[in-house]
């Protein structure tokens, strides 16, 4: 398969069984523009159909980001019309996470924001690089989490840190998010891709229906009516994209400037 933001190794390193999938737009710190979204569920569903392959993993190319987010670029030209009548962010959701039957793990090897921690909460667990870094940063775009991140993060690390993490935009390190379960595992930077790869590999010498089942039941404790919390939150954010912080929250990232709120 040829694809331009992400690359996809069956077997890899020769792990057998084990497809690795990197996102690899290193100089946008892999940024997440809908050419990725479009070749993530190419790449999942090719994952998903390929009996050979029983466990992926999901990482970032390059030394500091896993994903730094949604691309900010890409969103700020769009209107809210544009984002309702797409549904935006609805495909990570409907595509990746509901289609992948088989598990994934997120080696988190740097920042993991916005879209980007909400891209590594969608994999059946995460482990992490010393050097990870996890955040909520949206609201200092004028907007709120859109794929997922107000209701998976809250799930995994409870009411009170989620909402610190959401309303102050600040990062938290992979010790601290190995202290409030949003990560499995923090491993040593140079480790870590060595280290998913063999818990990977370890996943998919299992019996291959037995692993469906044990995926899909931990997720049914986890997701009663996450469904409607996901649509509910899709909803909100849309709507936010109207917003004139929005539009002056994106310009001030891109001008490289502090964003003059003006509260609606
Ligand atoms: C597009 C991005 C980006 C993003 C970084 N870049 N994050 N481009 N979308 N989310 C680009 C930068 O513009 C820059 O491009 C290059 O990547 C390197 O980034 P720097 O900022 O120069 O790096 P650094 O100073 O090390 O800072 C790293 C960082 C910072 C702290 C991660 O990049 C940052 O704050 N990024 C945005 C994080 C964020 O807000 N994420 C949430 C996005 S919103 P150039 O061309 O200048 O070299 C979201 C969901 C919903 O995910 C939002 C709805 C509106």
């Amino acid at each position: 398969s040829n694809y331009e933001t992400i690359l996809v190794e069956k077997d890899a390193a020769g792990t057998k069984g084990v497809t690795l999938i990197t996102l690899n737009r290193p100089k946008a710190l892999n940024a997440l523009n809908s050419v990725v979204l479009t070749e993530l569920i190419a790449a999942f569903a090719e994952y998903q159909a390929d009996d050979s392959q029983l466990c992926a993993v999901l990482t970032g190319s390059g030394e500091k980001a896993f994903a730094a987010g949604a691309d900010i670029k890409e969103m700020s030209e769009k209107a809210a019309a544009d984002f309702y009548l797409d549904d935006f962010f609805s495909p990570w959701t409907s595509e990746i996470v509901k289609k992948t039957r088989k598990p994934w793990i997120a080696a988190v090897n740097g920042f993991a924001l916005g879209g980007g921690c909400e891209l590594a909460m969608m994999a059946d667990f995460i482990i992490a690089s010393d050097n990870a870094k996890f955040g909520q940063p949206e609201i200092k775009l004028g907007v709120a989490p859109g794929m997922g991140g107000s209701q998976r993060l809250t799930r995994a690390i409870g009411k009170s840190k989620a909402m610190e993490m959401c309303l102050t935009g600040r990062m938290m390190s992979a010790e601290e998010a190995e202290r409030a379960n949003l990560v499995a595992r923090v491993v040593p930077q140079a480790d870590l891709l060595a280290d998913t790869l063999k818990t990977a590999g370890t996943i998919a010498s299992m019996p291959p229906m037995a692993a469906i089942a044990n995926k899909e039941m931990v997720n049914s404790a986890f997701e009663s009516s996450l469904d409607q919390g996901l649509i509910m939150e899709r909803r909100i954010f849309q709507i936010l994209t109207a917003s004139e912080d929005k539009a002056e929250g994106m310009a001030a990232f891109i001008e490289k400037r502090e964003g003059q709120w003006k509260g609606r």
